[in-house]
């Protein structure tokens, strides 16, 4: 079994370890909890891998290490309430309901497992961003029209509400850790008329993947498997050449309307197809404005709408209702997680 097989090997136990007895549960204590456990080991080994390895190796020992802290604690907790025979789930007086999280919270839940299972690390990123980072570094010039395209709110200070999550891309870089593979949920903001297409505030989910020899079939291959997990495998997808500063080629991933079954209706403009996703690969020109060799590095991005994700899984008409706390709305969705 190779190094990377354990490491997947080990990760699959911190998952499903068996705590039923204390025996399972000492076991799992001293494999990965106690100071000299496993991972002592697996530390020790990273001294031997190549340079660029290091890192992402190290980030995702961390990342177990982290994972069985978390199990240790749950499961402890778990088993503290059973000694203290609490009541976890209180029957409410008549009338009154427990809370639930929000439908864009559930599918934002929903994202984040599905990109971490496809190998990505998650990556924090600040709804505030400057000039540079949302729009000159991705390649848009000074004057360009793809600019204005993006209805953008700006601050008094100079910087603006992101008008899409990929600036995402250009902070990943600058940390200069190769090669990066993250993802990144967010709220992202265009000063449009408020219709039930069209919002000024929405969310996006952003990919992106940046080595060597990364090519174009990977990233169909991933955007296939992103919509068909979180579609469960029966919708029809399509990509089509379009135009992103950022990205060359540029594509755009359409599926196949939900609500008409591709006969065409109001919803998809009568094309029988809606838009989810653009994507591409990066452009080397942004790999250069990042001071990274784009004969080196190749990588591709991709970004698509959370709400419009909603929209097509529930049939859902109207974006405006994700912001608008009405409850009739919101109780209809739970997670299922
Ligand atoms: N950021 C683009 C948008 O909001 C989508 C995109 C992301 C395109 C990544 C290509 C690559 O429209």
């Amino acid at each position: 079994m190779d190094f990377y097989q354990k490491l997947k090997k080990i990760e699959q136990d911190i998952i499903h370890h068996d705590f039923s007895t204390a025996l399972s549960r000492k076991e799992f204590s001293k494999n990965y909890v106690k100071n000299n456990s496993s991972f002592v080991q697996f530390f020790l080994h990273i001294r031997n891998l190549p340079e660029e390895e290091r890192k992402t190796v190290g980030k995702q020992l961390n990342r177990l290490k982290e994972l069985a802290r978390k199990r240790w604690k749950t499961e402890n907790e778990k088993e503290k309430k059973k000694e203290d025979n609490k009541i976890v789930n209180p029957i409410l007086p008549p009338g009154k309901e427990n809370g639930h999280s929000h439908l864009l919270s559930i599918i934002e839940e929903e994202v984040a497992i599905l990109m971490a299972e496809m190998g990505f690390y998650w990556e924090k990123s600040s709804i505030i961003e400057d000039e540079w980072h949302n729009f000159s570094a991705l390649n848009f010039e000074e004057h360009h029209p793809a600019r204005a395209m993006m209805d953008t709110f700006f601050l008094e200070d100079g910087s603006l509400l992101r008008t899409h999550t990929s600036p995402i891309q250009i902070r990943a870089m600058e940390k200069k850790i190769l090669p990066i593979r993250i993802a990144s949920i967010g709220q992202v903001f265009r000063n449009e008329t408020l219709t039930s297409r069209s919002h000024h505030t929405f969310h996006q989910v952003e990919g992106f993947y940046l080595s060597k020899d990364v090519s174009y079939r990977d990233l169909v291959s991933v955007l296939s498997n992103f919509f068909k997990k979180f579609f469960f495998d029966n919708i029809k997808l399509r990509m089509r050449p379009s135009f992103f500063p950022f990205t060359e080629p540029s594509i755009e991933v359409d599926v196949a309307c939900f609500l008409c079954e591709e006969k065409g209706c109001k919803v998809c403009k009568k094309t029988g197809w809606i838009e989810v996703a653009g994507a591409g690969m990066i452009d080397p020109q942004v790999l250069i404005n990042c001071n990274i060799d784009p004969n080196i590095y190749t990588g591709y991005a991709f970004g698509a709408g959370l709400e419009r994700l909603a929209m097509l899984r529930y049939k859902i008409d109207d974006v405006r209702l994700f912001l608008q706390n009405d409850l009739h709305f919101i109780k209809q969705f739970r997670s299922t997680l």
